[in-house]
C-alpha cells in the first residue's frame, strides 16, 4: 500500500504512523513550574540527537506543562522509563492541572539533580539533566498545519545507577528499558547482540 498523509486516507482500521518508526525510547521528562511545582510526563517522540556534545529532543503536541516549564525555567530532566516503572510511567501521562505533582500521583520518590533544579525519578537507573537549547515549531511546507514543537536540550549532567554498570559497560538486561511501539503497544529491551562494523 501507499498513501500520502497530506491528502489521502490510509484506509486502515487505525492510523499506522506511530507503528512505523519503532521502537521509540520514552523520555520521561521531569520539570519544575515557575512556582516550584514538580511535573513528570512521558514523551515518546524523544531521542538523543547528538553524541559529542550530547543533545536530546522531545516533541510536544501542543504546549503542554512540560514544554511550558522547560521554557519558563530553561531546564528539564529526562529519566529512563524501565519495565519495572511502566505502571508509574503510564500513571504520569494522565492529563492533569499544572499544580498536580505526578511524582506523588505515581508513588515515585524524587532525587536531587546536580546542575538543574528540577528533580529526577529516584528509581530510574538513568537520568539526563538538560538545559533548554531551542524550541523548533514544525509547520507544514504550505504553512497551513502547525504540528508539534520540538524541544531541544543540551545535556549538562548524567546519572547512572551503579547497579546497571557491569565491567565498565551499561548492562541493558539489568536496565530493561521500556519503549513505545504503535497503537497502545510497548516493548521491553532485554535481548542484546553485538555486531562488528566492516573494516
Ligand atoms: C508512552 C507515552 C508517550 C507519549 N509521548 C508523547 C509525545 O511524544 N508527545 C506528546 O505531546 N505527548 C505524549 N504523550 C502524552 C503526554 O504524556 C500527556 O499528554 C501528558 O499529560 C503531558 O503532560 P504534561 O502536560 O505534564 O507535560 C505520551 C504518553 C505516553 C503514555
Amino acid at each position: 500500500m501507499f498513501y500520502d498523509p497530506r491528502s489521502e486516507p490510509h484506509g486502515l482500521a487505525h492510523n499506522p504512523w506511530t507503528a512505523l518508526v519503532v521502537p521509540r525510547p520514552i523520555g520521561w521528562v521531569s520539570t519544575l513550574s515557575d512556582s516550584g511545582d514538580a511535573n513528570l510526563a512521558p514523551y515518546s517522540f524523544f531521542n538523543a540527537v547528538s553524541g559529542n556534545p550530547p543533545f536530546v529532543m522531545f516533541s510536544s503536541a501542543g504546549r503542554k506543562d512540560t514544554q511550558r516549564n522547560a521554557e519558563t525555567t530553561g531546564e528539564f530532566v529526562v529519566n529512563m522509563a524501565t519495565a519495572e516503572l511502566m505502571g508509574a510511567m503510564n500513571a504520569s501521562s494522565a492529563v492533569l492541572g499544572p499544580e498536580v505533582d505526578e511524582f506523588s500521583l505515581a508513588g515515585l520518590e524524587k532525587a536531587q539533580c546536580h546542575n538543574v533544579s528540577a528533580p529526577r525519578v529516584s528509581a530510574s537507573p538513568v537520568a539526563i539533566e538538560c538545559v533548554l537549547n531551542q524550541v523548533v515549531t514544525m509547520t507544514t511546507r504550505n504553512g497551513t498545519r502547525a504540528a508539534s514543537q520540538v524541544i531541544i536540550g543540551e545535556v549538562v549532567g548524567i546519572h547512572i545507577a551503579d547497579e546497571v554498570i557491569v565491567d565498565g559497560v551499561l548492562d541493558i538486561r539489568k536496565m530493561r528499558p521500556l519503549s513505545r511501539l504503535g497503537y497502545m503497544d510497548y516493548s521491553v529491551i532485554d535481548e542484546v547482540f553485538a555486531m562488528d562494523r566492516p573494516s
